[in-house]
């Protein structure tokens, strides 16, 4: 469904990324893991439009993405959960979580926001509270909520459980996965190599901005490299 051919990314005059190949097959969740600074948030970024590669391409269902600005990918099913949730403080869960659907007839809108509010129960006791007040777990379900406000067949999400309570990143994750059932994709990062690849179907191993491994989320957790360095298995222990 979404591929990334050959990308290739520069800041200025330095490359980050190297001819990324990655893919999102339809009802797959799949994790992109790595270090600070390999350059996962640069992979979504690019998937989305919202940094320019210099090489390669973007497909989604085959169709050529390059043209189409991050504004754009929306209406052809694309939707991003960005890094620290970057909702609008001083607005309300209700006006935060409808923004989502601005690339959708506005006839949508109250199905949508019953679709999502089923999915994410718990936001529906807040819709009126300020943004900016909620716990950054309840944040994070904004967000998410606003994600799928685009009805994406496609979910893209910056680290989402960055600096989540351990019970609140089991919430996230749950909901990760009903809302793969509910048949929406998603390709997200995360540093942690076990909270990666447990939640995944597929993987991917990113350092210093290439793909030095990829497989599925059991053949990741059981990688030597992963373990090692990752996992912090030592050499003797795994074998
Ligand atoms: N806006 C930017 N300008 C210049 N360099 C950047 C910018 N954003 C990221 N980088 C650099 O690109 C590399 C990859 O960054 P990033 O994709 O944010 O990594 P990750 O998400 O894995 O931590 C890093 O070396 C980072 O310093
Ligand atoms: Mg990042």
């Amino acid at each position: 469904m979404l591929r990334l051919e050959g990308i290739d990314v520069h800041y200025g005059a330095t490359q980050v990324l190297w001819s990324v190949d990655m893919h999102v097959a339809q009802g797959e969740i799949v994790a992109i893991m790595g270090p600070n600074g390999s350059g996962k948030s640069t992979v979504l970024k690019a998937a989305m439009g919202l940094k320019a590669p210099s090489g390669g391409r973007v497909r989604l269902d085959g169709r050529e993405m390059q043209s189409a600005p991050a504004t754009e990918r929306p209406r052809h099913g694309m939707a991003i959960v960005l890094e620290r949730r970057r909702l609008f403080p001083r607005m309300s869960v209700h006006e935060n979580i409808v923004l989502g659907a601005y690339a959708r007839p506005a006839r949508e809108t109250r199905g949508s926001l019953d679709w999502v509010l089923g999915l994410l129960p718990d936001l529906r006791d807040h819709l009126d509270a300020t943004a900016g007040k909620l716990s950054g777990g309840q944040q994070q379900m904004v967000a998410i909520a606003r994600g799928l406000m685009a009805r994406p067949r496609v979910l893209l999400m910056d680290e989402p459980f960055l600096g989540l309570s351990p019970a609140m990143v089991r919430t996230v994750s749950a909901i990760m996965r009903t809302i793969n059932d509910e048949g929406v994709a998603i390709l997200f990062n995360e540093q942690n190599a076990k909270l990666s690849f447990a939640l995944s179907h597929r993987g991917y191993l990113l350092e210093s901005g290439r793909v030095i491994l990829s497989g599925s989320g059991q053949e990741m957790l059981d990688h030597p490299e992963v373990k090692r360095v990752y996992l912090g298995v030592r050499e003797e222990a795994v074998r």
